[in-house]
């Protein structure tokens, strides 16, 4: 049983893409999922950690003649492996980095400087807000930036690609993520509800100006027209 589905379910629910590389792939859930789904017809399945990769190994060994497994750093793994001789139906089309931190995804997506991949399924483990202004300033439009709960927890889900030009974010935008503020869901209104409540714990015991602010902007999100 895999513990978090429900945050495996909306990753794969964002790609479109029959070629695929899932970096940090661990377990491999994401490419099993796809595959197991019909959604793809190749996975990248990479890993830093050979150990992690041999977990993937295991759950994708019906799937294992339509994987390429790579032991490596992010995106410089992949940029190794020969793309350019590769047949251009084994170019992955679309990049899954998931359930790692934002300032690690900075750094993985820097790698590709010569801007070979462009579409992005991004799920940062922490440090959100920093991942967007990083994606706005390096030309990254953020197509859909969703968050997910899953269990007690709360993950964001951020689908980029590459662009010509710079996508500017409001400051709500960088704070709560663009599709959130556009059409919250109930998960995001469970993820505003719990936030604020635990500003109002903080600040019932004492008076914290960061907190402060940060209730303030969570009373400007508005659901309907209605203030939650
Ligand atoms: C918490 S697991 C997430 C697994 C999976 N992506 C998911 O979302 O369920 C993080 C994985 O990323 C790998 N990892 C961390 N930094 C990496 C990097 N720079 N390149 C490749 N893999 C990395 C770790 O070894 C670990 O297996």
């Amino acid at each position: 049983v895999i513990k978090t589905q429900k945050r495996i379910d909306a990753i794969c629910g964002f790609v479109h893409s029959t070629v695929i590389a899932d970096i940090g792939t661990d377990h491999g859930y994401v490419p099993q999922k796809l595959f197991r789904d019909g959604k793809i017809n190749f996975a990248y399945a990479t890993d830093i950690s050979d150990k992690c990769l041999d977990k993937a190994r295991v759950n994708l060994k019906d799937y294992s003649s339509r994987t390429k497994f790579l032991c490596g750093d992010g995106l410089k793994v992949l940029l190794d492996d020969n793309l350019a001789q590769k047949n251009a139906n084994l170019v992955p089309k679309q990049i899954i980095i998931a359930g790692i931190g934002a300032r690690e995804i900075k750094r993985i997506l820097a790698q590709d400087s010569d801007k070979v991949f462009k579409n992005f399924v991004l799920q940062p483990q922490k440090n959100v807000v920093e991942l967007r202004i990083f994606l706005s300033k390096n030309k990254f439009k953020i197509v859909k930036d969703v968050l997910v709960k899953d269990g007690k927890m709360f993950y964001n889900i951020i689908v980029a690609e590459r662009s010509d030009s710079t996508q500017k974010l409001s400051k709500m935008d960088k704070l709560f993520g663009k599709t959130n503020i556009a059409c919250p869901t109930q998960d995001f209104v469970d993820y505003v509800n719990f936030e604020k409540d635990k500003c109002q714990k903080i600040l019932h015991i004492k008076s914290v100006p960061s907190v402060e602010t940060k209730l303030l902007l969570l009373n400007k999100i508005e659901f309907g027209g209605k203030n939650v």
